[in-house]
């Protein structure tokens, strides 16, 4: 195992900067993953760490060793795509084993290593089929096979769940959970998908136009999101965002939300602030009407069975609550809703940016 270290790391391709200089230390053992919209540099920069990308700039350790100038071969990583890119002709056995093949090891301990390999991801009946005569997810643990069965120091994923069904997503997502636990190989997982990248990582680095917007755990992420574009990636269904401002009346700081009056003890802001005020739907509780901060009009509701997403008007602005399957809704009657002000994210309307307050 290794820790990885990325140093002012920057892509260009032509005229394009894909990568605009990332710093990030990943230690031994740990699982991270890179979330982030399409066109954010998630790939590109896990296939610099690969060594399947020259690094324009910067430098990139893994390890002890730099190994910018290393072929991918020798950076002891191992690599899981999203296609499989399982050799068609090739049995199970024969498609995990190829890797020890050309490094000349023993037949006898491949078959050894393929084995028990096979026995971690439990497809150890279909070694002798072709990829062909295999399920999406069958095949999926079978390049996974090829990858573990080297011992690497690193895994490398990119997005490798994503041409699979939901329910076998969630499958694999908690056999590679597993597989970590029982491996501890340090590991990037590259994902657009904030759940798997919550649930599987010890931290989620959020990237946006090829620079980290924010790197902590997922619970860190999830409740102090550094600005808007972070709380509404993260979460799902997506964080509320109203327009609101800053009151100050008698001494009294106040949010004004719609015709809401939210006191505050104080805010980094002047009188007369314009923000963004983000509120998760299931930080909203459903309650009498004498206890309402918001109460907005019904307009659709979409029960789940576990629980209801309620979409409000609350004075022309969507508000999702997500609320208790059992109460009575009924559509264009106002539902009273309160929150407690800690679960309050305000932004910076202009920047985004995160802006501390206290409740
Ligand atoms: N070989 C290439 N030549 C030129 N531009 C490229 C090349 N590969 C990627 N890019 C550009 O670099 C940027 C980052 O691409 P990258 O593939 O890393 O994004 P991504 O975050 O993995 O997106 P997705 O979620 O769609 O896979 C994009 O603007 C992309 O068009
Ligand atoms: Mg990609």
């Amino acid at each position: 195992m290794a820790s990885i270290r990325l140093e002012r790391i920057v892509k260009d391709y032509s005229t394009l900067r894909a990568i605009q200089g990332i710093d990030l230390d990943i230690s031994d053992g740990e699982f991270v993953a890179f979330v982030g919209p399409s066109g954010c540099g998630k790939s590109t920069l896990l296939r610099m760490v690969a060594g399947l990308e020259e690094i324009t700039s910067g430098t990139l350790r893994i390890g002890d060793r730099v190994v910018n100038d290393i072929e991918p071969r020798d950076r002891d990583v191992a690599m899981v795509f999203q296609d499989y890119a399982l050799y068609p002709h090739m049995t199970i056995a024969e498609n995990i084993g190829f890797g020890l093949k050309m490094r000349g090891v023993k037949k006898t301990d491949i078959e050894k290593q393929v084995q028990r390999t096979a026995e971690i991801l439990q497809i150890g009946d279909l070694l002798e089929r072709k990829p062909g005569q295999l399920s999406g997810g069958q095949r999926q643990r079978a390049a996974m096979g090829r990858a573990i069965v080297r011992n690497p120091q690193v895994f490398l994923f990119d997005e490798p769940l994503s041409n699979l069904d939901a329910k076998l997503r969630v499958a694999m997502r908690i056999q590679i959970k597993r597989l970590h636990e029982m491996l501890g190989t340090t590991t990037i997982y590259v994902t657009h998908d904030q759940v798997e990248a919550m649930t599987l990582a010890d931290r989620v680095v959020i990237l946006r136009g090829g620079e980290i917007v924010q790197a902590g755990s997922p619970a860190e992420v999830y409740s102090s999101p550094n600005c808007q574009f972070v709380g509404e990636f993260i979460g799902s269904p997506q964080m509320n965002v109203l327009r609101a401002r800053v009151q100050r009346l008698e001494g009294e700081t106040t949010l004004e939300i719609a015709d809401a009056r939210i006191p505050l003890k104080h805010i980094d802001l002047p009188t007369g602030a314009e923000i963004h005020v983000g509120i998760r739907p299931e930080h909203l509780d459903w309650c009498l009407p004498e206890n309402a901060r918001f109460s907005p009009v019904l307009d659709v509701y979409e029960p789940l069975g576990s629980d209801t997403m309620a979409i409000c008007l609350l004075e022309g602005q969507e508000l999702t609550a997500r609320l208790d399957p059992k109460l009575p809704l009924k559509r264009k009657e106002k539902i009273h809703l309160n929150f407690s002000i800690e679960n309050l994210h305000v932004f910076d309307r202009e920047s985004g940016n995160a802006v501390r307050f206290v409740a």
